[in-house]
């Protein structure tokens, strides 16, 4: 089992990357001095993992709250059903929750735990690729608004994140390519050393090869963890692991939520940046094509979807900028490996951007 920091004083936590820890009664213990615990499901990752890990804490007091799947549970409503439970069990502050599934379910149960008499510890054991690399890691937790993604949320940092990298076993493969997506963009934004690792060991990575995917999730943590540790509530370089999401939010928003993992629009809005980077002289030729062929060769989209409007692309960026109060400038690529924020992106450059990745 590996151990990584998330070096935040007195708010400091590990990651654990293991193979059979939900099911490890002493891997949890020394998270829970309180007899009462709450874990938060949904009803495809409760089937397959909530038994192995009420055995595991069997002399505790365990309830469970199992949402519906999809992005569609993070409402303010299941989070009220969540801290409805919390007070029928007459929980107090020494409650600890546990996010048992992938990022919407950690989103939702640390924005309870964040909220439930004003903070609550929890816990993270995130079973998707995409969580385990980066959502449960950070303390970002959220619901949806009608009006838009995360747009009600804390920073609450996690007690511990367990990573059970014998999940991954049962993930889809979609899912799992998507969350390539986040660990490809490390590479892009801040450790070139990992690009080149990740080009050369793509075929063991697209196998699923259990050792090559151990050490992607262990690289991958280490980035956000010192990401996180620098900058815990992104009013600097955290905004670095936005790359490519402001124009993959613009493609989930016009394609509905329907066509598009999450992942999926981040590698394309990734390869829209970096091609947005190169026209404006930020970064060497090139370097578009290099991300958008690693992206490609692990099983990700690299150019928009048939039939989406650049029109209506450009419209959601403006509206997402609008609503995401306080978030200026793109994050664009001066090199491989070196992320910068940038102002200077004019409408006329980001849809010529666009216009080269039909
Ligand atoms: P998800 O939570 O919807 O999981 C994807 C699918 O995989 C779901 O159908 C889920 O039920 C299923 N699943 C999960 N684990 C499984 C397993 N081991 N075996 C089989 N099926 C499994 O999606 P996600 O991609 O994990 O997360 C996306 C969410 O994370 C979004 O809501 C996004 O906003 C959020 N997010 C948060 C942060 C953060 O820093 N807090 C960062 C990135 C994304
Ligand atoms: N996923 C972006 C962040 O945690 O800041």
């Amino acid at each position: 089992m590996l151990s990584i920091e998330v070096a935040l004083e007195d708010r400091s936590y590990p990651v654990f990357i293991g193979n059979g820890l939900l099911a490890q009664a002493s891997q949890w213990r020394q998270f829970l001095p309180g007899g009462k615990v709450l874990v938060v499901s949904n009803e495809t990752v409760a089937p397959l993992y909530l038994e192995g890990l009420c055995n595991a804490l069997k002399d505790l007091s365990v309830q469970s709250v199992v949402l519906e799947d999809g992005e569609s549970a993070k409402t303010v409503s299941n989070w009220s059903a969540i801290i409805d439970r919390l007070i029928e069990m007459k929980a107090g502050r020494d409650v600890c929750l546990i996010a048992l599934g992938g990022g919407v379910v950690g989103d939702i149960c640390g924005f309870a735990a964040a909220s439930y008499m004003r903070g609550v510890p929890f816990i993270q054991a995130p079973t998707t690729l995409l969580a385990q690399v980066d959502a449960s890691v950070g303390g970002k937790t959220a619901v949806n608004h009608l009006r838009g993604k995360n747009l009600i949320g804390a920073f609450h940092q996690p007690r511990a994140v367990l990573i059970d990298t014998d999940t991954l076993d049962t993930l889809p493969a979609r899912e799992f390519r998507a969350g390539l997506a986040e660990v490809v963009k490390y590479g892009a934004i801040r450790d070139l050393e990992f690009f080149h690792w990740l080009e050369a060991k793509v075929s063991r990575i697209v196998e699923r090869d259990t050792e090559v995917i151990v050490s992607l999730i262990e690289r991958s943590v280490r980035n956000k963890a010192q990401v996180v540790a620098e900058d815990e509530l992104e009013s600097g370089i955290r905004a670095h692991l936005n790359f490519g999401h402001t124009f993959g939010h613009a493609l989930e928003t016009i394609t509905a939520y329907s066509r598009l993992l999450h992942g999926e629009a981040v590698s394309i809005g990734m390869v829209v940046a970096a091609r947005l980077s190169e026209s404006r002289g930020l970064c060497a030729p090139g370097v578009a094509n290099r991300l958008s062929k690693l992206l490609e060769e692990l099983g990700l989209p690299s150019a928009l979807p048939g039939g989406t409007s650049t029109d209506a692309i450009v419209e959601a960026m403006a509206l997402d900028k609008k609503t995401q109060a306080g978030q200026t400038g793109l994050v664009l690529l001066e090199a491989l490996g070196s992320a910068i924020i940038d102002t200077g992106s004019s409408p006329e450059h980001i849809r010529s951007a666009l216009a080269q990745c039909r």
